[in-house]
């Protein structure tokens, strides 16, 4: 079930993180069902970004192949670096391939509350979902984590 999920005999829904994400990500992937083996590593800039010339080639091929790409979980602020991800230029990509754009701010999102850093996260408004955690810099106690939707409607 780790590997291959629960996703029976459909064309698989297709997740790809960055290979600078946090493991909770896969880990939240394959508690849900997607399988490890639906999950792509895309590779990093050498920025530690994620490389949107090469997950724009991974969703290609993904489709070609027949599977179901569907989300694409970014970082606003990774562990090792602190590396942000190009959220405006991944916010179009996805919008234009009907992908789930998930942002993981767990650490970094906060970073948006500095006027001088803000634009840096402009384009968080645009992000379908947004992990945050305010035992992080925000000093609330373990556990607070928070998870916000842009759309209620596609909670439903
Ligand atoms: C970027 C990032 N995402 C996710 C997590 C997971 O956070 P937690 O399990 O504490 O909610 C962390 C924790 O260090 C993190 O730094």
């Amino acid at each position: 079930m780790r590997a291959d999920g629960l996703q029976g005999a459909h064309p698989p829904l297709t997740l790809y993180i960055s290979e600078e994400g946090h493991s909770c990500l896969r880990k939240a992937a394959e508690l849900l069902g997607l399988g490890s083996a639906n999950i792509r590593v895309v590779p990093v800039d050498v920025h530690f970004h994620m490389d949107l010339a090469a997950l724009r080639a991974a969703v290609a091929a993904d489709r070609a192949a027949g599977c179901r790409p569907f989300c694409v979980a970014a970082s606003a602020g990774t562990v090792n670096t602190g590396a942000i991800d190009p959220l405006d230029d991944l916010a179009a990509f996805c919008s234009e391939e009907g992908l789930w754009l998930h942002v993981d701010g767990a650490y970094g999102a906060f970073g948006a509350l500095d006027p001088e850093l803000a634009p840096r996260y402009a384009a968080l408004t645009r992000v379908d979902s947004l992990a945050l955690d305010p035992h992080k810099w925000l000093s609330i106690p373990v556990e607070c984590g928070c998870a916000r939707c842009r759309r209620r409607a596609a909670h439903g």
